[in-house]
């Protein structure tokens, strides 16, 4: 807040002796991007009042990082400062948005430039804003809970920055912390377990995949796992440098008290193991209030990695719009947050598992495309990044098209359909594993489809043939890439142990096994594996349990069915580590 007050003393004189604004900016706007109606869920409230300041971020677009099509392989990983002079802006991006800025009244020394230059910071009031964008900015309130945030519909620049600037936020994305949901559930209807005894000294050893006792079929405990995905003998070696990254969001809590609870449970082995605590943009830590979706994803995440060092990243938002408060708010937008955190370390953890999503098509494609560039960069600085696919199959609900249109569409989520992520889709059962029918799938209406995953994908399609024509974009990035189990997860929950079912527990148990071959191939001094999808579709491709049966159901539609090889409900299957391990070299 210090750095709050410092802007708002400054900008107040500025606002009140009213800034030139050159012809060169006041015309010629061209619509950068726009809803056709207000989001759903919100509604608007009434203008917003024009000193209201904002806390505002502009994405210059990248000038040498050629992110989409990687010339950079695993094993090849950039330097914060190598990453840092790739997305670098060209000076022409910066002198044409200074001049703009300059022209509206922002004073260029209150400009925070972040990840080399190619972020802009800047806190304005929303009658600068609405003037630089030609926009007008509304207080919006949501259906539900009631929050208020500060957006508009609509935003504009003048037409010679379109080529310079990638996305300014806060404008039209309406995404809050609540809109992002996690993506797990409880299942009160799975008895659960009171602890491992049973099945456990059964899963130990080389031979443990032949014993897989029938419990794994509806509850799921770390030893299920390690025996299903063969990483019951491994014995990590690189615990100095390798490190798991979970991201959380929305006042999820990861506690402490219960991962030992869990680990006195079903992983005794790991009695005592702890982990750190990041907190982010004001993102708390209050061990009273454990979180369902946080303790899933740590327990898991160290129930698969011990005794690898895991790190739980609590982001927060900043407080929805309170009226009559001069607080800058409205940045609400936390990925944006987290990532400019991350990519600001010098050193970032190898791997990383996310557990939240939302549709794609509430996310708007400007803000979608720089926050999957943001992750691609994050992967060519040596991570691999997992997101769970999302629990809704291929879309819930009745699936219409926000684009004025009101056409039935699979509606594909985001970040899931980021091609710089690896999306993870959800299994149940033993001998075989099945699809889940919650298991999100499908393709990106805004990525196009990487040639890594093009054979893969086009070998589903021509069986597939008409099956679902018009209802999803042949041409979008395909997820997921892989599945791993996502029901009757054990977790301990204020001292409890409840069942939880999601792409949310797959997500994090592929990432413990990723953890797992990271740690393997820095043990040998090689570096991590970084970005995994080009190699998941042709070096690793055999190192996976195929799924063939089971279907992701949604919009009034069967989906689409898991079959021989990639499809887009369990991807290339379940991650089987000894195999990859082989593979990996
Ligand atoms: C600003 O937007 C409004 C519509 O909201 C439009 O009528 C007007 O022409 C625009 N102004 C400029 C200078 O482009
Ligand atoms: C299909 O995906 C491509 C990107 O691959 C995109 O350009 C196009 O607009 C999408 N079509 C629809 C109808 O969304
Ligand atoms: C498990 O991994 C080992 C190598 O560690 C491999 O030989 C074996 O085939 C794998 N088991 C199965 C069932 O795939």
């Amino acid at each position: 807040m210090v750095r709050s007050t410092l802007y708002l003393l400054a900008l107040v004189p500025l606002a009140a002796a009213k800034p030139l604004v050159s012809r060169r900016w006041d015309s010629d706007f061209e619509v950068k991007h726009a809803w056709n109606d207000v989001p759903k869920g919100w509604k608007c409230h009434g203008p917003a009042p024009p000193d209201h300041v904002l806390d505002m971020r502009i994405a210059l677009k990248q000038d040498r990082l050629d992110i989409s099509s990687p010339h950079w392989r695993y094993g090849q990983h950039l330097s914060k400062e190598d990453a840092e002079a790739l997305v670098a802006p060209h000076p022409d991006s910066v002198e044409l948005v200074d001049a703009w800025l300059a022209a509206n009244g922002v004073p260029l020394t209150h400009v925070e430039r972040l990840n080399g230059g190619s972020w802009l910071s800047i806190l304005v009031t929303v009658e600068q804003a609405s003037r630089m964008m030609n926009s007008t900015y509304s207080i919006y309130e949501h259906d539900t809970t009631s929050e208020y945030i500060v957006r508009t519909t609509s935003y504009s620049l003048p037409s010679v920055l379109h080529a310079h600037v990638g996305v300014i936020t806060p404008t039209t994305y309406f995404g809050t912390m609540r809109g992002m949901r996690a993506t797990s559930f409880l299942q009160p209807q799975i008895r659960p377990l009171d602890n491992d005894i049973e099945t456990a000294p059964k899963l130990t050893g080389p031979t443990s995949l032949a014993t897989v006792p029938s419990s794994c079929a509806t509850t799921i405990t770390p030893a299920c796992l390690r025996a299903l995905y063969n990483t019951t003998s491994y014995v990590p070696q690189a615990t100095d440098v390798n490190r798991l990254g979970v991201a959380g969001y929305l006042e999820e809590f990861a506690n402490d008290a219960d991962l030992q609870t869990f680990f006195e449970k079903f992983r005794t082995d790991a009695a005592g193991a702890t982990f750190q605590h990041v907190q982010v943009n004001g993102g708390e830590n209050n061990q009273n209030d454990p979180g369902v979706e946080a303790n899933l994803d740590i327990q898991y995440t160290e129930g698969m990695s011990f005794p690898t060092p895991n790190v739980y990243y609590s982001t927060g938002g900043s407080p929805p719009f309170t009226p009559d408060s001069n607080t800058p708010s409205n940045t609400n937008e936390p990925y944006l947050d987290w990532l400019n955190f991350i990519l600001a370390q010098s050193s970032v953890p190898q791997t990383f598992t996310t557990s939240y999503g939302d549709d794609e098509q509430t996310v708007p494609s400007d803000y979608a495309t720089e926050v999957c560039n943001l992750f691609g960069q994050l992967g060519a600085r040596g991570s691999s990044i997992m997101f769970s696919s999302g629990d809704d199959g291929v879309g819930a609900g009745n699936c219409l098209s926000n684009d004025g249109t009101n056409t039935e569409r699979f509606q594909p989520n985001f970040p899931a359909s980021c091609p710089f992520v690896t999306t993870v889709g959800a299994t149940t059962r033993i001998n075989p594993e099945v699809a889940t029918s919650f298991s999100g799938g499908g393709f990106s209406n805004y990525f196009a489809q990487p040639s890594y995953q093009s054979s893969a994908v086009s070998a589903f399609l021509t069986k597939l043939g008409s099956t679902n024509a018009g209802l999803f974009n042949t041409s979008g990035r395909a997820y997921p890439d892989v599945a791993a189990q996502g029901e009757g997860f054990q977790v301990v929950v204020g001292g409890r142990i409840e069942s939880v079912a999601g792409t949310s527990a797959s997500s994090p148990t592929f990432a413990g096994v990723i953890a797992l071959l990271n740690d393997f191939r820095l043990s040998q001094g090689k570096p991590g594996l970084g970005f995994l999808n080009p190699a998941l579709y042709s070096t690793l491709v055999d190192g996976f349990n195929d799924i063939t049966s089971g279907s992701n159901p949604g919009c009034g539609t069967n989906g689409f069915s898991a079959g021989a090889g990639w499809d887009p409900v369990t991807g290339l299957g379940t991650p089987d580590f000894g195999k990859l391990q082989a593979l990996i070299g």
